[in-house]
């Protein structure tokens, strides 16, 4: 990463009064869970000026990290955001992030919350509608994940969308050929990523 992109990451955090700049390797390497390292700010940005998050979404973000994404949304569209993470010492440092951010930003009345567990695991929640995924798993994993996606949508009827970043082909050749899933859009938005660094958005409408 250049430096003048460093000091925009860090001049981001700052603003939310949160940490998540660098990275977390697991100690012992998995085929199933990858590394923590959050979605760039600049991407983020990109993102949100063609995305927009109504007032009556709510967000999961399965692999939330120390919480970046869950908080970008919540200030940005005060929201409620769920934030699902299995590492126990970079959930301890969500919670942190939250203690903190939730002292300067008391205006904000949408809920924040980080659950600590396996995002295969997680009870979807017939409110939630919009799910966000950096890399944060195998195929095998998002497999299980979407079908309990879509199995909540079964149950209780709504648009849901599911928004990648560095959308992977098994991910999109899964979702193209055995969901019902539609791919809504495409953003370019981070060249450090390759072909990688970009948002696809899924919808099941
Ligand atoms: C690439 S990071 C993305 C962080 C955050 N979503 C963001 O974009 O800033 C992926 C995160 O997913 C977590 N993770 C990996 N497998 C998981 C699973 N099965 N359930 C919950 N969290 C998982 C990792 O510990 C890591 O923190």
């Amino acid at each position: 990463m250049e430096k003048d992109e460093q000091l925009g990451e860090r001049k981001f955090d700052r603003m939310l009064q949160i940490r998540t700049v660098g990275l977390r390797e697991w100690r012992q390497q998995t085929d199933n869970y990858n590394r923590y390292e959050a979605t760039p700010y600049a991407a983020l940005e990109k993102l949100f000026r063609s995305y927009t998050v109504k007032p009556t979404d709510r967000v999961v973000d399965f692999g939330s990290g120390r919480g970046r994404v869950s908080f970008y949304i919540h200030h940005h569209f005060n929201v409620p955001v769920t934030g699902v993470e299995m590492n126990d010492k970079t959930y301890e440092e969500a919670l942190y992030n939250k203690a903190v951010y939730r002292q300067k930003n008391k205006h904000l009345h949408a809920p924040i919350r980080f659950e600590f567990g396996l995002a295969e695991q997680y009870q979807v929640e017939p409110e939630d509608n919009t799910f966000y995924f950096f890399n944060p798993f195998s195929v095998t994993i998002f497999k299980q994940v979407v079908r309990n996606i879509l199995r909540s949508v079964e149950q209780e009827k709504r648009t849901v969308d599911m928004i990648l970043y560095y959308p992977l082909p098994e991910f999109k050749k899964f979702l193209k050929k055995e969901t019902p899933f539609k791919l809504i859009n495409k953003i370019k938005a981070h060249s450090d990523h390759g072909k990688y660094g970009k948002f696809l958005i899924y919808r099941l409408a």
